[in-house]
């Protein structure tokens, strides 16, 4: 009940509104992320699940602008706080960053600076975004890496990111992201690089500060154990489109696009995979790289040859199933539906 009441009050924090992200290879702009629009509102965990390839990194890090611009095109709007981030200065997004909007990334030795002392990396954070004296800084410095659960703080603070382990490098990341309580954390596979019982430590970690901080989080995971267990709404991306959105428990009661069926079915952590059967059905074909993407209709047909030609021919337009369950699918209906087909 309680849970039923956030949800109906919870406002929209970001608002993506046809998001295109194209790389330039040899000399040709190829969209990576291909028209994605999507709100995440307030406190709420929003899952982003699909195969290695399908632009899940290239759409998180297109909404603090953080590619290179030399090569990347960004087009579309992003809007937060009434503002479309992809038009403010690099300035004004450094402010953004971090205070309202932390990022968590895969592997914390590529994102923490090598060659600063933890502490002073929490601190600069703090010192860029609070108006706090440097007492109080370090003070809130070593009560972030106690909250994130670093046995020893006084000893991590004075330590570089190379004498941590994995673990309590992914800690010491966390602390900086969260350490202005952001209204929105990007976390893109934060675990992905952590052994699995540490990876179990830092999910239930995330969680349980997202719900002291109230914050939105965009997830970006494979595992849909972690889906099931933290999301409140989850996406599915295919070759740069956002093929299926729906509440969790939807998307797992009722899939309805074929790459989401067959995404699912394929996973072992996925409460619809495996059915008992001992080997996992696994999804014929791959992602296809930029190059080779359909882009004339459904992308993921040629993956499907158990359907009929004609159901994939024109292209897919989304369809709001139910006030929360939107599908990218031409053939949706006339072939699951009707004929129950699973
Ligand atoms: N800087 C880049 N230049 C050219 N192509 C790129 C660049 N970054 C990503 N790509 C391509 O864009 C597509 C999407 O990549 P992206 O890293 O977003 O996938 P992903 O869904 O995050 O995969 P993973 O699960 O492996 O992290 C891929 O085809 C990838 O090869
Ligand atoms: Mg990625």
């Amino acid at each position: 009940m309680e849970e039923e009441k956030n949800k109906m009050v919870r406002k929209e924090l970001l608002r993506i509104s046809n998001l295109v992200t194209s790389f330039c290879i040899n000399g040709h702009y190829y969209a990576a992320v291909d028209g994605v629009s999507l709100g995440i509102n307030e406190n709420e965990v929003f899952a982003i699940v699909g195969e290695s390839g399908c632009g899940k990194s290239a759409l998180a890090l297109s909404i603090l602008n953080l590619h290179n611009k030399a090569h990347t095109k960004v087009e579309g709007n992003i809007y937060f706080k009434g503002k479309d981030l992809l038009t403010l200065s690099t300035e004004e997004l450094n402010k953004i960053r971090g205070r309202d909007i932390g990022m968590i990334f895969q592997d914390p030795l590529t994102a923490l600076n090598p060659l600063m002392k933890i502490g002073a990396q929490i601190e600069e954070a703090l010192f860029y975004h609070a108006s706090m004296n440097s007492r109080s800084r370090k003070k809130r410095a070593l009560e972030l890496l106690e909250q994130v659960g670093i046995q020893n703080p006084g000893l991590t603070y004075s330590q570089f990111p190379h004498e941590l382990s994995g673990g309590m490098r992914q800690r010491a990341m966390i602390a900086i992201a969260l350490s202005c309580k952001p209204s929105l954390v990007i976390a893109d596979e934060p675990t992905t690089a952590l052994d699995v019982t540490i990876q179990a430590q830092i999910l239930d970690l995330l969680g349980r500060l997202q719900k002291e901080i109230k914050s939105g989080i965009i997830l970006i995971t494979h595992d849909l154990g972690v889906v099931a267990e933290m999301a409140d709404r989850v996406g599915v991306m295919y070759a740069g489109q956002l093929v299926e959105i729906a509440d969790v428990k939807e998307i797992f009661l009722n899939p309805l696009h074929p790459y989401t069926r067959s995404l699912f079915a394929s996973m072992p952590n996925s409460p619809a995979g495996g059915r008992g059967d001992k080997r996992l059905p696994v999804i014929e074909g791959m992602v296809p790289s930029l190059l080779n993407i359909e882009r004339q209709g459904c992308r993921f047909a040629p993956r499907i040859p158990w359907i009929p030609a004609s159901y994939h021919e024109e292209v897919p337009q989304y369809h709001r199933v139910k006030e929360d369950h939107v599908v990218l699918c031409s053939c949706y209906k006339n072939f699951y539906l009707r004929k129950g087909r699973g």
